[in-house]
């Protein structure tokens, strides 16, 4: 089941997101960011348990960005990636968001799924607002791709 997270998941989502951490494929969380941004979270729940969490977070005007994406480990090639970003892009088109961007280690999952990799350079609002904030900045190595709903 597919639905928005809820604050009684934010252990779980913090335990899958700072496992991959902790392994360097994805970015560590605190949890003040997990409660303050809780509304951006859905979360795909099997078995009792927390197996997929993303979040799409509003940038500006025109712009919104999928983050924090992870599939538990023993659950991954099994479409739920697919299903949580096909979930997000359809919320952005909802709200009349036009593109979605997403820093990722993961290039190639999002192409597959019609995100086309772009210059950082093109999502400035990203960078005033968490970037500087973010323990590599400037040396960003995770890659750009953009997603256009609404060419
Ligand atoms: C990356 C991740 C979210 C993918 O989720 P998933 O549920 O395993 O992916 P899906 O099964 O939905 O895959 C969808 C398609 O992308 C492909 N794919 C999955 N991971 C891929 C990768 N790393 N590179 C290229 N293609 C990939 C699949 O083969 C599948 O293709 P198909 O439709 O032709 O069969 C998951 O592996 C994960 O959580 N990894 C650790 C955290 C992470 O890297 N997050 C990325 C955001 S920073």
């Amino acid at each position: 089941m597919i639905r928005k997270a809820k604050l009684s998941d934010v252990e779980e989502m913090y335990a899958l997101v700072n496992k991959y951490a902790e392994k360097g494929v994805m970015l560590s969380r605190p949890r003040s960011m997990l409660y303050e941004f809780l509304r951006d979270f859905i979360v795909v729940e099997k078995d009792n348990q927390i197996i997929g969490i993303g979040a799409l977070h509003i940038m500006w005007s025109d712009l919104a960005e999928i983050r924090a994406l992870a599939v538990r480990e023993g659950y991954t090639g099994q479409g739920i990636g697919r299903q949580i970003v096909e979930y997000l892009l359809q919320e952005a088109a909802e709200i009349n968001i036009p593109s979605v961007f997403t820093l990722t280690y993961q290039p190639g999952f999002f192409a597959k799924l019609g995100f086309v990799e772009v210059d950082k350079e093109r999502m400035p609002q990203k960078f005033w607002r968490d970037c500087i904030n973010c323990s590599k900045f400037p040396n960003c190595d995770e890659i750009c791709l953009e997603y256009k709903i609404i060419a």
